[in-house]
């Protein structure tokens, strides 16, 4: 089963994806780390051309061989990733190392365009959303900083991801549109593993 999960920025896609699947054993994508990395190699100077991104167990991510993973995370790669997914050369050539992975086997793949265009025949699309406000003081839990800069940060990558011409943020028509405002990383994974097993017993028909 190919699992597709998508929605605005701090939504909670990274953590919902890893313990889905895990529960699954399935392998987990994290598209936005990919982003991420590509925005590093440009701040590296890395030509396009030359690019080497690989995502390993766990969702570790290789650049150009070296594990970046715990570098991924820092607030100045929030901003400069979704520039760099503007570029639709940028985007082009991650979405096929991405359909590569899914090809090689289950998945769970979260990111912004993962239903839409990179998997649009996934077997479960689930689209998860949380109100601005909740979803700043979600990542002000995490990291602290300044509660009006991370809502200001969240709203402009919003914007930029969603009103981007390739590729927008958007749900797809077929996903399942998943309000976790108001609920805990167990809750959303247990409504996630609910609509998991519906998906079964409808394929299985
Ligand atoms: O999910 P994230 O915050 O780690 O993603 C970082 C940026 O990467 C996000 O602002 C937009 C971009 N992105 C994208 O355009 N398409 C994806 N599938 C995943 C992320």
């Amino acid at each position: 089963m190919r699992i597709a999960i998508d929605g605005p920025a701090a939504a909670g896609k990274t953590t919902l994806a890893r313990s889905l699947a895990q529960a699954l054993g399935y392998l987990f994508v994290p598209t936005g780390a990919m982003y991420r990395a590509a925005a590093l190699a440009c701040k590296r100077g890395v030509a396009l051309g030359d690019l080497d991104l690989q995502v390993r167990e766990g969702g570790r991510i290789l650049l150009q061989g070296e594990d970046v993973t715990d570098r991924l995370s820092s607030p100045d790669l929030d901003d400069l990733s979704s520039q760099v997914a503007v570029d639709s050369r940028v985007r082009k050539r991650l979405v096929e190392i991405q359909r590569a992975i899914a090809a090689g086997g289950d998945v769970v793949m979260e990111g912004r365009d993962i239903g839409t265009v990179v998997l649009p025949d996934a077997e479960l699309k689930i689209y998860l959303w949380a109100t601005e406000e909740e979803r700043a003081r979600r990542r002000h839990r995490e990291q602290g900083g300044d509660f009006a800069q991370i809502l200001a940060g969240i709203r402009r990558r919003d914007e930029r991801d969603s009103t981007r011409p390739d590729s927008p943020l958007r749900p797809a028509p077929d996903a399942v549109v998943l309000d976790t405002t108001g609920m805990g990383p167990e809750e959303v994974l247990a409504q996630a593993l609910k609509l998991v097993e519906e998906r079964r017993a409808h394929l299985a028909r």
